[in-house]
């Protein structure tokens, strides 16, 4: 069930987002009922729509120029050039998604990291895990140097048979400290995202590509992300979520298996096995550019265009 909030409090968390007082009600984009949820949880939810001098395309395929023109100076975190040009992978995104549930057990997509780091049979014995074991296990785990400086281990947060799921970097500072992820303050535009779309943690999973944090907030290095992927694999395979949002490139770099550039594959849907990922800045990018929290509602738009099936 939703919390219910008061006006002025709802008002200040869309401030948050970029979404008022330019973006105005409109009925068309009232936040969907979340599969197996009471029906009406949505009803104190805003309908957001886009700016009216800013009608968002939430088509699912932006032109490339247009994506290039909403690029921005690589000032994200661990934003550098790309190893090679994003690739889609699945046809143009005006097709419709194939929705249909992931398996169980989906293979791993082939994460461009070095191969030494990936370990078949412990990522095979990961894949089989409940949701217990699975926490258990990301909780105890010493397979890279960054347990050595972590204060727990912080696996995951959110509705297990949520539609959507979230994955973020990795944990900070106050993540590493409460063993939640997105609780300091990119956590708190997290919830504006989320409220926005009439959506709250209770219906969305959320995630990071690595479960420890890394020292200083540094990036994790793909090594750790790709030691650190069979947990969050094993976490898709039981969420089995209609739609993945990146958030920032660590995140794509864990689900796509390539180095991306955001503002360059922003608008693109990429996929993990048959769960389209939608690619979007992450919010400590968004806390300092706040500018492009537009483009941020843009592509949450477009993931909700394939959490209802109009993708
Ligand atoms: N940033 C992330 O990517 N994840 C968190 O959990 C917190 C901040």
């Amino acid at each position: 069930m939703s919390v219910p909030v008061d006006e002025k409090e709802r008002f200040a968390r869309l401030e948050e987002m970029g979404l008022t007082p330019l973006w105005r009600l409109r009925t068309r984009l009232q936040p969907a009922t979340e599969a197996g949820e009471a029906k009406g949880a949505h009803q104190e939810s805003p309908a957001v729509a886009a700016p009216t001098d800013q009608i968002l395309d939430t088509s699912p395929q932006k032109p490339a120029a247009a994506a290039a023109a909403s690029s921005v100076p690589a000032r994200e975190r661990g934003e550098r050039a790309p190893r090679q040009p994003p690739r889609p992978s699945s046809g143009p995104a005006g097709k419709r998604p194939d929705l249909r549930p992931v398996p169980a057990t989906p293979a791993a997509p082939a994460v461009g990291i070095p191969a030494r780091t990936v370990d078949p049979e412990r990522a095979a014995r990961i894949a089989t895990l409940d949701w217990e074991a699975l926490e258990a296990e990301i909780r105890a785990c010493t397979a890279c140097p960054l347990h050595r400086t972590r204060a727990q281990a912080v696996p995951g947060v959110g509705n297990r048979q949520a539609r959507w799921m979230f994955v973020g970097e990795g944990p900070g500072r106050e993540e590493d400290r409460r063993g939640e992820p997105f609780v300091g303050p990119a956590g708190k535009l997290l919830d504006a995202m989320l409220f926005a779309l009439g959506l709250d943690r209770t219906r969305v999973y959320i995630a990071n590509a690595v479960k420890c944090r890394p020292p200083d907030n540094r990036t994790p290095t793909a090594e750790e992300i790709a030691v650190c992927a069979p947990f969050l694999f094993r976490q898709i395979a039981l969420v089995r979520p209609r739609v993945l949002v990146a958030l920032g490139r660590p995140a794509a770099l864990a689900l796509l298996g390539e180095e991306i550039k955001i503002a360059q594959a922003r608008g693109r849907i990429f996929r993990y096995g048959d769960i389209p990922v939608v690619v979007t800045y992450h919010p400590a990018y968004l806390l300092r550019n706040p500018a492009d929290k537009a483009k941020a509602w843009e592509d949450l738009c477009r993931a909700r265009a394939l959490v209802e099936g109009e993708g």
